[in-house]
C-alpha cells in the first residue's frame, strides 16, 4: 500500500453516507424516547427545573463556568430585553504547572475543587458584592430541584475523590462558607448545555436545543410536557449515545480511555479526543511505514491537540505553516507534500465524521420538534467556534436532510456564563 491508498481507506472507514446519516438519527430518537419514558437508554433525559426564559430577566449575578479544562467566574448583569453585560471575569485552568497546581490528579479531594471555584469567587465578590449565583457544571448531575444537584459520574479530564453520588450545591455552599462567604447562594445548577440554551434563548426566539462541543460534547432539549406540564428543558447527556458506526481507532481508543463504553459519541466528537484518534491513525500508519518518523514522540497518548485538526481543515499559508512546524516537531520525514496531503485527508476525514454526527443527533431533536419554521439550536464550545467551517457544515447538513425546517445553529459565546446568570434569575430568588 503507498500513503495515496491509506488516504483512501482512512476516508472510508471515517465516512458517514447520508443513509447512515438518517439510521443515525433515527437511532438516536429512539434512544431519547427510551430515556423519556425511564426506560434503559443510552441518553438520558435530567430535568433542570427551569422553563426557558422570557428574555425580560434583569438583575446582577455572580456565574461561575466549571468547565471541561478551566474555571470563569463572572459578574454579569441581565438588562431585560435579551441584554446583558460580563462586568468582570476571572479564570483559571484546571492545571496550570507554571502555577504549581493540577486539580485533574486523581489525588485530588472534591473539598479541593469546590475550594479553588470559592476563593475565585470571593476574588471577584470584593468588586462585585452580589449574591445571588449561578453554577455551570459542566458534567452528568440528576437534578433535585434548579438548585439542588447530585453528582453522578465524571467524565473528560476531572475525577475528584470521594465525590461521586455527593450533592454538588451542598459541596459549592460548605466550601463557600469555608471561605468566608456564607452569605452567597448558589440559586442555580445547571449544565453547560441548559447554560448555553437559556443564554440563546435569552437573546433570541425560537430555541429548540442547546449543545456543547468543546473539551466534552452533550445537548439538551426543551421538552414540551415536563413534570410539570410545562416546557422544561431537559439535559441529554447525548456524548454517552452508544448506537454508532465505530471503526477499529474508535475502539482502540475508548478502551485505552478512563471510560470503556462510555461517552461513544463524545469520544467521535469532542475536543479532548478528536486530537487523540488522529494520533492513532498516525501511529498505525507509522507502523505500517506508510509515515516515517525519526521521534518516537507520536507514541504518548493524548500528545496531540484538536488544534491541529483545525489547521489542516483550511488551506490557508498560516495554517499550512503551522501543520510544517507540528511536522517538524515530531520529525515526520520523508517526502513533506505528501505527507501533508496524507494528514490532511485524516485530519478532515475525522472533523467531517464529527459534523455528519452531530447532525444526525441534531436531526433527531429537530424533528421531535416538527411544525416549527426556523427552530435553533443554541451552540457553544471551542470546536464549534473554532474549528473551520464546523458550525456552517452542521447547518448544511441539516438544510439538506430537513429543507422545510430550515434549521438554524446560533453560536453563544460565554453562554456558560450568561446562561449561569439567566438560571439563576429563573430561580425567583432575588438578586
Ligand atoms: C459531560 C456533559 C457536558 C459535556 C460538555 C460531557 O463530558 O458529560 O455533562 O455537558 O461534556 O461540556
Amino acid at each position: 500500500m503507498n500513503p495515496k491508498n491509506a488516504a483512501g481507506e482512512i476516508d472510508q472507514l471515517f465516512y458517514v453516507n447520508s443513509i447512515s446519516l438518517r439510521s443515525i438519527a433515527e437511532a438516536f430518537a429512539r434512544h431519547l424516547h427510551r430515556a423519556l419514558q425511564g426506560e434503559f437508554s443510552s441518553l438520558s433525559a435530567l430535568p433542570s427545573y427551569l422553563p426557558p426564559p422570557s428574555g425580560q430577566e434583569t438583575g446582577r449575578y455572580l456565574a461561575v463556568d466549571f468547565g471541561g479544562s478551566r474555571i470563569r467566574v463572572s459578574a454579569i448583569a441581565l438588562h431585560g430585553s435579551g441584554r446583558c453585560s460580563i462586568l468582570k471575569e476571572v479564570r483559571r485552568l484546571l492545571k496550570d504547572p507554571e502555577q504549581g497546581y493540577d486539580l485533574t490528579r486523581e489525588t485530588t479531594e472534591g473539598e479541593q475543587v469546590f475550594d479553588f471555584i470559592a476563593r475565585l469567587v470571593r476574588e471577584l465578590y470584593q468588586e462585585y458584592p452580589v449574591r445571588c449565583l449561578g453554577l455551570t457544571f459542566s458534567y452528568p448531575m440528576e437534578q433535585l430541584s434548579c438548585h439542588q444537584a447530585r453528582l453522578l459520574r465524571w467524565t473528560k479530564e476531572l475525577k475528584p475523590r470521594a465525590t461521586l453520588g455527593r450533592r454538588i450545591d451542598l459541596l459549592l455552599l460548605a466550601a463557600l462558607q469555608r471561605n468566608g462567604l456564607p452569605e452567597i447562594t448558589p440559586a442555580a445548577i445547571i449544565n453547560d448545555t441548559v447554560a448555553c440554551f437559556l443564554s440563546g434563548s435569552y437573546q433570541t426566539s425560537g430555541v429548540i436545543a442547546g449543545a456543547i462541543c468543546g473539551t466534552g460534547h452533550n445537548s439538551c432539549y426543551l421538552h414540551d410536557s415536563g413534570l410539570t406540564g410545562d416546557p422544561m428543558i431537559m439535559n441529554l447527556e447525548s456524548g454517552n449515545f452508544s448506537e454508532l458506526p465505530v471503526n477499529t481507532y474508535d475502539d482502540r481508543l475508548d478502551q485505552q480511555s478512563d471510560n470503556p463504553g462510555q461517552q461513544r459519541l463524545e469520544k467521535m466528537t469532542a475536543g479532548k479526543y478528536l486530537g487523540e484518534l488522529f494520533r492513532l491513525v498516525c501511529v498505525d500508519l507509522m507502523d505500517r511505514r506508510l509515515l516515517a518518523t525519526a521521534r518516537p514522540s507520536l507514541r504518548t497518548p493524548y500528545s496531540v491537540e484538536a488544534d491541529i485538526l483545525s489547521w489542516l481543515q483550511s488551506d490557508g499559508w498560516e495554517d499550512r505553516q503551522k501543520v510544517a512546524v507540528w511536522m517538524k516537531n515530531h520529525a515526520l520525514n520523508g517526502n513533506q507534500s505528501q505527507h501533508t496531503v496524507l494528514l490532511q485527508r485524516i485530519g478532515r476525514a475525522i472533523v467531517k465524521r464529527a459534523i455528519t454526527l452531530i447532525a444526525a443527533s441534531f436531526m433527531a431533536l429537530l424533528e421531535r420538534k416538527s411544525g416549527l419554521t426556523s427552530p435553533v439550536i443554541a451552540v457553544d464550545g471551542s470546536v464549534f467556534q473554532y474549528m473551520p467551517g464546523f458550525v456552517t457544515e452542521v447547518e448544511n447538513l441539516l438544510l439538506r436532510e430537513l429543507p422545510t425546517v430550515r434549521p438554524q445553529l446560533l453560536m453563544t459565546p460565554h453562554g456558560s456564563s450568561i446562561g449561569a446568570a439567566v438560571g439563576a434569575a429563573l430561580s425567583g430568588k432575588q438578586p
